[in-house]
Order: structure tokens, then sequence, then C-alpha cells
């Protein structure tokens, strides 16, 4: 009787979660320009960056990053230079200048070569973003997985990923990016209520949560099955519980392994809002975090990063734009300011 209400219960469920997914569309803010001429583009680029008359940015921002891979190849073969250096070189206000020479050859790579580019600083020198590792991780599909550490070892002499981060984290978080590092994620689109409700009675038996003194469930959950099984997971462990599943993970887990958990269920569950407090905590203060700044401008211009702004006036009542003007300047600031839409 218990089963099949249960079986009832998620299958009212996958109703809801059907409706969920008609949500409004994640809006981005870069799209594809059409019609493009590659050509064109270099040509223009070359005229703008060698007599320093005519913006940059509006060009840049408002081409998608194959586009902009395909004019940096126009641009070496007319000119024999490489883009992304004369790029770096047009900088004004150097205040900003090596933030901007980051961004400039960023703006010219692949995402998987981004991913591992922000994968090696969130290691490297003393300390580790733990939050960086599994946003990037628990956010990616089994192919850009591949892909990126394919990348890692072409940028980093050979560098084996899986070993740097098994070196740089400890016990449940290591365990999970192990997992993840497998890029074996379950690709079925379709949602099964049973194992749904199998998982979610390994991860709480209507008593207590333990996952920090056994979490290889939870990294199985979180690293193997399906993006649409592991929301519904999510949203049934939230109901039983009464908290939210970043509550869940927040008091189960402790110091750089509570960040790491913390992201990768974020960013699975609700990444605009995720995004758009990586960016507040990137600007807030004094200070700016550049990288965290350049990896989700760049990284999300082409997903969602229209909606994260929304998310983002909405939760902080300021307009991204206006806090990146205050936190930033010269080319770096135009640049950043454009591929948020802003109009400098
Ligand atoms: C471009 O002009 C700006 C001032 O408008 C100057 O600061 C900058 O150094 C110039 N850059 C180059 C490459 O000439
Ligand atoms: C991964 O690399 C393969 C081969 O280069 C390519 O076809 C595919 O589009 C890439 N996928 C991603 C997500 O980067
Ligand atoms: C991937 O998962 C399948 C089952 O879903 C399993 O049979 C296979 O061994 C796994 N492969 C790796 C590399 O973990
Ligand atoms: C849940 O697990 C705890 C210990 O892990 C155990 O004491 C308790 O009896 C279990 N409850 C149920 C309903 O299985």
């Amino acid at each position: 009787m218990a089963r099949l209400v249960l079986l009832l219960l998620g299958l009212a469920l996958c109703a809801s979660v059907g409706h969920a997914q008609n949500d409004p569309k994640p809006k981005p803010t870069v799209f594809p320009a059409s019609p493009f001429d590659a050509q064109a583009d270099a040509e223009y680029l070359h005229e703008a960056l060698n007599n320093n008359k005519s913006a940059i940015e509006p060009i840049l921002s408002r081409r998608s990053l194959k586009q902009r891979l395909q004019i940096a190849e126009k641009y070496k073969s007319s000119y024999g230079k490489n883009l992304e250096n004369d790029v770096a070189k047009y900088a004004q206000n150097c205040l900003f200048c090596s933030s901007f020479g980051h961004m400039s050859e960023l703006l010219f790579s692949p995402l998987p070569v981004q991913y591992s580019h922000h994968l090696s600083k969130a290691m490297v020198g003393p300390g580790t973003t733990e939050s960086v590792l599994t946003e990037i991780l628990c956010g990616s599909k089994n192919n850009m997985i591949r892909n990126i550490t394919q990348a890692y070892a072409e940028r980093y002499d050979g560098k084996n990923l899986l070993a740097d981060l098994e070196d740089e984290t400890s016990s449940d978080l290591k365990s999970l990016l192990a997992l993840l590092m497998r890029a074996n994620r379950s690709e079925t689109y379709q949602v099964n209520a049973q194992d749904v409700n199998d998982d979610v009675l390994a991860l709480f038996n209507n008593t207590d949560i333990n996952w920090c003194e056994d979490s290889s469930r939870l990294n199985e959950v979180l690293a193997l099955r399906s993006f649409p099984h592991v929301r519904r997971v999510f949203h049934e462990l939230s109901r039983k519980t009464g908290k939210t599943i970043t509550d869940i993970v927040d008091e189960q887990f402790y110091f750089g392994n509570k960040k790491g958990f913390v992201a990768c269920v974020r960013v699975m569950q609700e990444p605009q809002e995720y995004f758009a407090d990586v960016l507040n905590d990137a600007i807030k203060g004094l200070g700016t975090n550049d990288d965290a700044l350049i990896r989700v401008t760049l990284t999300r211009s082409e997903i969602d990063l229209e909606t994260i702004s929304e998310k983002y006036e909405q939760k902080y009542g300021d307009s991204v734009i206006d806090g990146i003007k205050r936190d930033t300047g010269g080319t770096y600031r135009k640049m950043l300011t454009a591929f948020f839409g802003g109009d400098n």
C-alpha cells in the first residue's frame, strides 16, 4: 500500500515537474550574428586595432564564440598575427591590463579550454576554490567533461586532471570529483519514479540524513544520474525534510567540502541564481574577483547570462552592469559590460 502511494505521488510529481520544464527558457545575452562574414570582421578588427579609432567591443561581444574563432582564423591567415594578442595589447587603462589580457585569451578559446583554465586556476597555489571545481564538473555533460580532460592535458603539458583534482581535495569531495570524472552520467531524458524513490529512500530514511558519514550514495546520485532525475530527487528530499537541498547539504559538510557540495547542488538545481550569487561575490565590497567575473561572463553568455542578470537585479536590487562598472575600468569594463548587453 505504502509503495502504491509512493508510486502515485511519484506520478503526480512527474506531472508537476513536467510543467516546471515549461518555465521560460533561460535567456542568453550573446547570439550568433546573422548575416556573418568572418573576413569582413577580421578586416574591421585589424583596422580598429591598428588605428585605434573604432570600438572592438561591439563586434567581439556580438559574435558567438564559434564565430569569434572563425574571425581569429581569418585574422591569422590574412595578417599572420594572433588576434587574441592584438586584442590584449589594445587595452586602455592599464590598471586592468592583466585581467583584460586573460579575458582576451579566453575570448578566443573553445569552452573546454576555458574550463580547463578555470579548473587549473582554482587549484594552483595555496588553497583550492572547491566551488569552482564542482560548478564546472557537476554542471557539464559527459562529452564536455571528456573534452575538458583532453584540453587540460594539452594545455598543461600532459597533466592529468583527475590526478590533480585528487591531490587538491579530500574525503567526500574527492570521491565525488573522481566519480564525475568518469563522465558516465545517464543521458536518458525520461525520469523513472521508482528509481527516484529508491534514491530518495537511500538518502533519507525518514529519520535522519547522514551524508557526512557516508556520502557514497549521494555521490552516485550527483555524478551518475541524469540531470532531470537529480532534480526530482532534490525536490522529493525538500518535500520530505521541509528544507532546501542547499540547506541540507550546508548542514552536512564542512569547510571546503561544504563549498564544493553546495556549488554542485546549486548549479544543478538553480544555475541562474547560483551564478547571480557568484557575480555578486565577485564584485561586492573592496576588490574584485576577476577570474569569477570573466568565467561567468564568457561561459554563460550564450546560455543564460540575461536570466542571470535578471536574477541578480531581483535579488540584489541593483543592475549587474552598474556593479561591474563601479569595479572595473578601461577596455576591460567596456568588454565585460558589452557581454551583458550594456551600451557602455
Ligand atoms: C588607444 O587610444 C587610447 C586613448 O584613446 C590610449 O590610451 C591607448 O594607449 C591607445 N592604444 C593603442 C594600441 O594605441
Ligand atoms: C567535444 O569534442 C568533440 C571532438 O572534438 C566535438 O565534436 C564536440 O562537439 C565537443 N563537445 C563539447 C561539448 O565541447
Ligand atoms: C558506466 O555506467 C554503466 C552503467 O550505467 C556501467 O555499466 C559502466 O561500467 C560505467 N562505466 C564507467 C567507466 O564507469
Ligand atoms: C534510519 O537510520 C537510522 C540510523 O542511520 C536508524 O536508527 C533508523 O532506525 C532508520 N529509520 C528507518 C525508518 O529506517
